[in-house]
């Protein structure tokens, strides 16, 4: 596997792919790779001829206090892991590359709306900083297909309506989270956790798997969400939000909906987890 920092050498090494009818896949990422990542390179594998993936800590996407600094950096593990799971081609950019301009006058790439709610709440700009940041991969690498986790379900759909509102031609596939064995979503972020806030860390998911049994009882979807937030606080963690929402768009879950997402970000230590969970009515 090939490792790749700067721009020309990308693209001259996809034109040529390109040009020999490779169907080329894009797997971009933060790095401190974990068997999350791996799985969206081996359905990369599957769906295409050839396979990028890239490793970027976006400032652009860091609030001022949240984490950048912090970010767990692994890239000679990274590579290990990357080139054992199939991957042909890590491209690895300096900020100097991402933003020769500098980061403040980046042209940035907003999806209104969808970037407001849930982690973009919390979180404001974040979503701007993803959309503009994968939006300049995408311009990069020009790939046919690209790979992101359902971990991350609010920025699969922000990148979803992007490519749709600027007519990229590219696939967009999600692929399902990797969990631990005990059901914690697998994240780079798990590694500021403690012992002892690792051993409550599942009680995230926990509190979401109860969420499909209580809606089949009968409880309104506001009472679904004050019970989940209650689970997640006595679990021990500290409930950022919980809400269930309209898996298409996420949308405020009604009544009548049947394909739900619960989605759920809480404080444990330093750390943010975020999970959700598919939920289907008939
Ligand atoms: P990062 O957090 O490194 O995640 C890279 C990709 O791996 C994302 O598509 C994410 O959803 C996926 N992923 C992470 N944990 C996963 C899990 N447990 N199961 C399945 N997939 C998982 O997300 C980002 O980086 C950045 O925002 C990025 C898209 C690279 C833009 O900077």
């Amino acid at each position: 596997m090939e490792r790749i920092e700067l721009l020309e050498d990308l693209r001259q090494r996809v034109a040529e792919w390109r040009a020999a009818g490779r169907r080329v896949a894009l797997v971009p990422t933060m790095g401190n790779l974990h068997r999350g990542h791996l799985s969206l390179i081996e359905e990369a594998c599957r769906r295409a001829d050839r396979v990028v993936a890239t490793i970027f800590v976006n400032p652009l996407q860091f609030g001022p206090s949240e984490d950048l600094d912090a970010y767990p950096r692994t890239l000679v593990e990274d590579q290990r892991r990357l080139m054992e799971a199939g991957c042909d081609l890590l491209f690895t950019p300096t900020s100097q590359v991402m933003y020769p301009n500098g980061q403040e006058s980046q042209t940035r790439i907003e999806v209104p709306e969808l970037s407001d709610i849930l982690c973009g709440a919390t979180r404001p700009g974040h979503f701007v900083g993803v959309a503009t940041v994968v939006c300049k991969l995408f311009n990069m690498a020009q790939p046919d297909v690209a790979l992101f986790g359902e971990k991350d379900f609010q920025q699969l759909l922000v990148i979803r309506r992007m490519v749709a509102d600027l007519n990229m031609p590219i696939e967009i596939v999600g692929v399902p989270i990797a969990r631990e064995s005990d059901g914690l979503a697998m994240s780079s972020r798990n590694g500021y956790l403690t012992a002892e806030e690792r051993a409550l860390a599942p009680g995230l998911h926990r509190a979401l798997l109860g969420v499909e049994s209580v809606l089949a009882a009968g409880a309104s979807i506001s009472e679904v969400e004050a019970a989940t937030a209650a689970a997640i606080g006595e679990a021990g963690l500290r409930p950022d939000y919980i809400s269930i929402r309209a898996a298409a768009d996420l949308a405020p879950a009604a009544e009548t909906d049947e394909d739900l997402v619960v989605l759920a970000a809480a404080y444990l230590g330093r750390a943010r987890l975020i999970d959700n969970l598919r939920i289907r009515r008939t």
